[in-house]
């Protein structure tokens, strides 16, 4: 095993910890960003991302600490981070960018990196955060074309059952209500049906 002090896993750790904490604050940026634009479920469902982005960097944190011990009082990084604002369709088609090079380049490679060093766990775990970071790509995807064709509350085919997030009330037709006939809460409030499948 290389020593970590030593390592390129210990720098790869911290450039994915700051990676993972700027990522999380971009989605409680976006969430204000959807809020703002009444898109109440998209922002919760985007909090949600924020809140898996901060989970990652705890283990990425925890990482440096288990190998590291009292050792590591400092750790220079260089890497470069993104600085980039638009609107709420910009940004989803943004994030899903970033997240496309963190699940399919950057982790993959650092994980071949750790195992090369012989840091199984930490390989096992930028695998592991890898593919969470695939099935954020997909749902921003997702988010972007519909928010973009302006279908995230139509039906593809026929009539389809929109679910008030707010009273839980289900409506028909081939499309959510304008405003929920039950809560009156606007459409935003509407559940957004997040299909995993629609990107191989
Ligand atoms: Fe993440
Ligand atoms: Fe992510």
């Amino acid at each position: 095993m290389v020593d970590f002090q030593q390592s390129k896993t210990k720098e790869n750790l911290a450039r994915s910890f700051a990676a993972e904490c700027q990522e999380g604050a971009r989605y409680q940026f976006m969430a204000q960003t959807a809020m703002q634009d009444g898109y109440t479920y998209m922002s919760a469902l985007i909090r949600t991302l924020a809140h898996n982005e901060m989970a990652h960097a705890k283990q990425f944190f925890q990482m440096i600490t288990k190998y590291g011990g009292d050792n590591v009082q400092n750790i220079d990084i260089c890497a470069g981070y993104p600085f980039r604002s638009g609107t709420l369709v910009d940004l989803l088609k943004l994030e899903s960018e970033n997240e496309h090079s963190s699940g399919e380049n950057i982790y993959p490679e650092f994980a071949d990196i750790a195992d090369e060093e012989g840091y199984k766990d930490v390989a096992k775990l930028f695998r592991l955060i890898a593919d969470v970071e695939k099935s954020h790509e997909k749902i921003l995807v997702q988010l972007h074309e519909e928010l973009k064709g302006k279908t995230l509350y139509k039906c593809c085919e026929g009539e389809g059952c929109f679910k008030c997030d707010e009273c839980g009330t289900v409506q028909t037709g081939k499309c959510a209500p304008v405003e929920c006939p039950l809560c009156h809460q606007p459409q935003g409030y509407y559940r957004i049906n997040i299909t995993m499948n629609r990107m191989k």
